[in-house]
């Protein structure tokens, strides 16, 4: 919802051509920006991973949660349901995408989309980016150039964080800056759990690159892993960074093609 808000703060949501890279299997953040008056979605995956049951899914996760989303924006209860209505009685993927004006691409990939330039209003990804490689990503900013109404927007939001600490808190959120390249790539030998490594100054370089003008970014900087910068034997890859890009646990960016 603070996704929505920051970028609804900045463009008219109403009728907006949105482009959602990676979208998965639970289209949760799409529904929530159709459910705000976006025009149309477009959902992207490199693999068709979506489906009706999947799409279910997302629908019982937002119904479960639809009393508090009525309250943040003020709307009467029972809104959210009755925007799902027709989507949760589907019986097929395409009807149900349809009724929430969804378009499902996949399998497709955001380097290079089959979409005219110059279309989109808003181009998001949500923790995503951190399982891309770098080439990709800048790849996937060329094209959200390309395809960007000029003024309009991109937004990311990125989980810097070693996702290995997920599954094992004595870790350090920043663990993985203690390794070489080449050991790293040990560790997504299933290509499911690559990380890229990243850190959140490398993200705006590669939107500047593609020349999108950053608009806004907050680094999210978890304390413990500020500390940990100090006394983790941290690769000398990373070194050259400053404490703070290193520690930024989660990356919010904003782009505006000028
Ligand atoms: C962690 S998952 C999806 C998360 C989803 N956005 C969410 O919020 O639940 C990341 C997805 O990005 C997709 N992806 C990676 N590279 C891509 C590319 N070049 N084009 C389209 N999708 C890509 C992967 O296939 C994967 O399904």
């Amino acid at each position: 919802m603070e996704m929505i808000d920051l970028i609804g703060a900045r463009m008219p949501l109403e009728g907006a051509q949105v482009l959602d890279v990676g979208s998965g299997w639970l289209p949760i953040i799409p529904i929530m920006f159709s459910f705000r008056g976006v025009g149309k979605i477009y959902l992207t995956d490199l693999n068709r991973l979506m489906s009706l049951p999947s799409l279910n899914a997302a629908i019982r996760a937002l119904r479960a949660e639809e009393k508090r989303i009525a309250a943040h924006w003020n709307l009467p209860p029972g809104a959210l349901s009755a925007f799902l209505a027709q989507a949760s009685s589907a019986t097929n993927l395409d009807q149900a995408l349809g009724s929430l004006r969804l378009s499902y691409l996949a399998p497709c990939d955001c380097q290079h989309l089959d979409l005219p330039a110059n279309s989109l209003d808003l181009v998001i990804s949500r923790a995503v980016l951190e399982h891309v490689p770098p080439p990709v990503i800048q790849n996937i900013f060329i094209e959200a150039q390309r395809l960007l109404k000029p003024g309009a927007l991109t937004a990311h939001i990125v989980d810097n964080s070693d996702h290995w600490e997920h599954g094992d808190k004595s870790l350090s959120r920043i663990n993985f800056l203690r390794f070489s390249a080449d050991f790293f790539r040990w560790t997504h030998i299933n290509s499911l759990d690559y990380q890229n490594r990243l850190r959140h100054s490398q993200y705006i370089a590669m939107l500047r690159k593609a020349n999108l003008t950053m608009v806004e970014d907050r680094a999210d900087v978890d304390p413990q892993a500020l500390a940990d910068t100090k006394t983790l034997p941290l690769h000398p890859d990373f070194q050259g960074f400053a404490p703070e890009d290193l520690a930024a646990i989660n990356s919010w960016l904003l782009a505006r093609k000028t």
